[in-house]
């Protein structure tokens, strides 16, 4: 069985959804280890009330090297095949990034390179798209700027608010993420430079 490591900092929805497909087997994987740099995410609450194995790392104050070297320390000893980003609000440094180079997969409610960062689907909004999304994309040093695996369109509507938007939005990340989650550990995909050139299911 393929091992997970979610890493997250706050609700965890996204978590949750991943870890309810492990569950039902829609998804042939386990929840190896769940790491949250807050004490305080819902998400890492949620993991303990389950009886899955996670750990909060504070990451305050701590130099992003050191703490990232706490939280790969962590990862090897649970024998993890895939780390995947949940609502992880810290960029990794560049050793953590080279040593699970292609295993490291992020979600982000828009479709990349559009509205990197913070509050992506607010900024849709601001700028009048008629379209917007999510991204399952391999994490690299950058913010939001690794390879895509899948995109999932989302139409912004008039009378959209943000949390109207955000909503729509999830609800397409819940399903995207596992799917992404799925191609990888299959290994169906080639990369060509920046492009993941995804092979049929078998
Ligand atoms: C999601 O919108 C995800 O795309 C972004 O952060 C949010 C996390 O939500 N990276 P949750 O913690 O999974 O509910």
């Amino acid at each position: 069985m393929k091992r997970l490591a979610i890493l997250l900092s706050g609700r965890g929805s996204n978590f949750q959804a991943i870890a309810a497909n492990c569950r039902s087997g829609a998804l042939a994987a386990e929840i190896g280890l769940v790491i949250s740099n807050r004490a305080d995410a819902a998400g890492l609450e949620w993991a303990r009330s389950q009886g899955l194995p996670a750990v909060c790392l504070p990451s305050k104050g701590l130099d992003r090297d050191l703490y990232d070297q706490q939280v790969a320390t962590e990862i090897r000893k649970a024998n993890i095949d895939l780390v995947c980003l949940a609502g992880y609000m810290r960029i990794l440094s560049a050793a953590f990034v080279r040593e699970f180079a292609g295993r490291i997969l992020n979600i982000h409610p828009s479709l990349l390179p559009a509205f990197p960062g913070l509050d992506a689907q607010k900024q849709a909004l601001d700028y009048g798209a008629k379209m917007t999304g999510c991204t399952v994309h391999f994490v690299d040093e950058g913010l939001d700027s690794g390879p895509v695996v899948l995109q999932k369109a989302v139409p912004v509507l008039d009378d959209d608010s943000v949390g109207t938007l955000s909503a729509r939005i999830l609800a397409e990340e819940h399903r995207l993420y596992s799917e992404a989650i799925r191609i990888v550990l299959d290994g169906r995909y080639r990369l060509e430079g920046r492009r993941v050139i995804l092979s049929s299911a078998s």
